[in-house]
């Protein structure tokens, strides 16, 4: 078997119908891997199309991931489309950006929900199943902003900053069981989330400048490390959180 084989595994990727995780469930099913998207909207009829076009099987679920209380069924809805899951990648996420004086609570919950209380809870939802077949692969979207305070926006690198610790907590507590648990943080890439970015000139020819590879990410440079991640050649990698940036990081 190939060291990056996961033909005919699952993969549930959030908010897999655009963006980065739109790359990322092309990437799974072009590898083999099933895909289940959930996402706000539920509108991933291109990505699904696109993944059964592939030869596998590919679903969209519709969930708000802003409210956990419902996760129970989210999580018995997944398990009775797709069997179970064994590759779990936490994308789906939000921006608000103000400045820290003017930022709203209201804003700051629906950042903290969503990026980082969600992505805990699925990961203990998932994680538990995977812990009890002694095998799983669960991948969080972190950020530069995990390690970096940027600039308007307090709430996202709080939730970025969590949800890099907490990769290293699941990881020293699973990884002895078969379960890894890592993180991938993206640079720059050039996605909605970061259209008010691309069109203030200012900051998106400073923040272009700052990049060795001198251009933005595109979302398919960032589907591979995920990829990787979810691979058997990843086995040994625990807690880890990779950086995937055209070189900022280094600057
Ligand atoms: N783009 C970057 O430069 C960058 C850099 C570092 C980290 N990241 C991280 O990478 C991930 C993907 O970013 P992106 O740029 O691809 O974002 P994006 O283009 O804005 O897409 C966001 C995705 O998240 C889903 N989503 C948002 N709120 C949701 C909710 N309440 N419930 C369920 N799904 C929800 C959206 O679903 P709908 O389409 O249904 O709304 C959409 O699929 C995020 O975690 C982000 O923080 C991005």
């Amino acid at each position: 078997m190939s060291m990056f084989d996961i033909k005919g595994k699952t993969a549930l990727i959030t908010g897999g119908n655009r963006g980065l995780g739109k790359a990322i469930s092309l990437a799974f099913a072009d590898a083999g891997a099933n895909i289940v998207v959930v996402s706000q909207s539920g509108r991933a009829e291109e990505v699904v199309e696109a993944a059964m076009k592939k030869g596998v099987r590919a679903v969209s679920i519709q969930y708000d991931l802003s409210d956990t209380s419902h996760m129970k069924e989210l999580v018995d809805k997944v398990n009775k489309e797709a069997g179970h899951i064994d590759i779990l990648v936490n994308n789906a996420g939000v921006q608000r950006r103000a400045p820290s004086v003017e930022f709203s609570e209201e804003d700051w919950d629906l950042v903290q929900a969503v990026n980082t209380k969600s992505v805990f809870f699925l990961c203990q939802a998932f994680g538990k199943a995977m812990l009890e077949r002694k095998q799983g692969k669960i991948i969080n979207l972190a950020s530069l902003l995990s390690f970096q305070g940027g600039f308007t926006v307090p709430a996202y690198a709080a939730s970025k900053g969590a949800v890099a610790q907490f990769t290293k907590s699941l990881a020293n507590e699973w990884a002895s069981q078969g379960v890894n648990v890592n993180a991938v943080a993206p640079g720059y890439i050039a996605t909605d989330m970061n259209e008010a970015l691309i069109n203030d000139q200012t900051r998106s020819r400073q923040i272009l400048e700052r990049i060795p590879a001198g251009r933005w990410g595109q979302p398919e440079d960032i589907a591979g490390a995920v990829l990787y991640l979810a691979t058997p050649a990843a086995n040994y990698v625990h807690g880890e959180v990779i950086v995937v940036d055209g070189g900022w990081m280094g600057r």
